[in-house]
């Protein structure tokens, strides 16, 4: 997405330098964020990162303590909510329980005196499949419904951005799958710019263009879905995205385009162009992988791994069966959890707590982050989402 020019309605919005402190505590540091036209941009994070606090700015609910939101060419940062051409959506979506849907959703226009509603209302209904449920009152629909009719209701006013504060927070998770799949059909219909709050990290990659995943206040990263998660620079993105397996390792030499590394005796290769940290020899780094990239073979069957493979040694400490796959965790001297998701096709009966294994990989598939972090950042809010 290019940026805005003066000829173009709408545009991205620009949050430069924003910042929200309360007291001595900082809720959100100097935060530079661009949220291109026309996306869908979800802000992930853990409880109490600063999610709604970044959204409350953007609509003008909360004060900055610095900074500027731009929507657009136009500096919003000191117009009242009502004045900026965005809509909110929140958890408790508050519906109007006296009106039917009909009316809640033609609440906006007959607020601004607009007196034929039943067209552009009538298109909304549409828009969210509830057509047939418009003289229904909020009571009698199901939490999805009404949801839908939240969302019916901030659009027909028309913003340049919806915004959504976990709208999907109070639906069971049968239903949130639905209405995820639902809300990003009608951002794809009406084309307009939707940020998502959300501490699900499901959520936001199934929904989103653009995930900004914040820790404490802070971006930590930024990107499409897949990106983040084969790519991340941090261990808190590592650990919150999933699950990876983190090994310490020491920087061995180089080799070509691969950096080598040694981890409790085990030779591995990490992609120099993967590699978050400059890796000097004698340097600390952290090799992750995630499971779903790792092969597991009974020790036995060592000679049948390929060549050029990544291996390290361990036991199998426990083994979940899911159905489609099954979960290993491995007690390895580099890593004493690590983690390995077998797909089950032809599975070897002998993989069975206790069994000694190899575990292997194709080197490409490692990424290596700085060792100076916490190794487990991330990981208790990760599983608690
Ligand atoms: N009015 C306030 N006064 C003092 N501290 C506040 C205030 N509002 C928010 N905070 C603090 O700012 C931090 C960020 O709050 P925020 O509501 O943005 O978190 P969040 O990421 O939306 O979390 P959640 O997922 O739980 O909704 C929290 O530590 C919160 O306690
Ligand atoms: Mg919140």
């Amino acid at each position: 997405m290019t940026n805005t020019t003066k000829t173009q309605p709408g545009g991205d919005v620009r949050l430069a330098g924003i910042s929200k402190t309360y007291g001595s505590f900082t809720a959100v540091h100097p935060l530079d964020l661009t949220i291109p036209q026309g996306s869908f941009f979800a802000l992930l994070g853990a409880s109490g990162c600063g999610k709604t606090t970044t959204l409350r700015m953007i609509a003008g609910l909360e004060e900055p303590s610095g900074g500027t939101v731009h929507l657009g060419d136009q500096d919003v940062t000191a117009l009242p909510p009502y004045k900026r051409p965005v809509n909110t959506v929140f958890q408790s979506y508050a519906l109007f329980p006296h009106l039917d849907i009909f009316e809640n959703v033609a609440f906006g226009l007959r607020r601004r005196g607009i007196k034929s509603v039943k067209k552009q209302v009538e298109e909304m209904l549409d828009l969210v499949q509830l057509g047939e449920q418009a003289r229904k009152k909020p009571h009698q629909l199901s939490g999805g419904q009404q949801q839908r009719v939240a969302v019916a209701r901030a659009l027909i006013n028309h913003p340049k951005v919806l915004l959504l504060d976990e709208p999907l927070g109070a639906l069971d998770l049968k239903l949130r799958r639905q209405m995820q799949l639902e809300l990003k059909r009608i951002q794809t219909e009406v084309g307009i710019t939707f940020v998502h709050v959300t501490h699900d990290q499901e959520e936001a990659m199934t929904m989103a263009d653009r995930v900004a995943v914040m820790n404490a206040g802070r971006v930590e990263q930024l990107g499409a879905p897949a990106d983040l998660y084969e790519n991340p620079q941090t261990t808190f993105v590592a650990n919150f995205l999933g699950t990876s397996n983190l090994i310490q390792a020491e920087v061995d030499s180089r080799s070509g385009d691969d950096v080598v590394v040694r981890a409790a005796g085990d030779k591995l290769l990490l992609p120099a162009s993967r590699c978050a940290v400059p890796a000097q020899a004698g340097g600390k780094v952290l090799v992750g992988v995630r499971p779903e990239k790792v092969g597991l073979t009974h020790a036995d069957e060592a000679g049948s791994i390929p060549e050029g493979r990544n291996r390290i040694t361990g036991r199998i400490g426990n083994s979940s069966f899911i159905g489609v796959s099954t979960q290993y965790v491995v007690d390895c001297a580099a890593c004493p959890d690590f983690e390995v998701y077998a797909q089950n096709i032809d599975r070897d009966a002998r993989l069975v707590p206790g069994a000694d294994v190899v575990l292997h990989w194709n080197p490409a598939h490692t990424f290596g982050l700085d060792a100076a972090q916490d190794i487990d950042a991330g990981v208790a809010e990760g599983e608690a989402a």
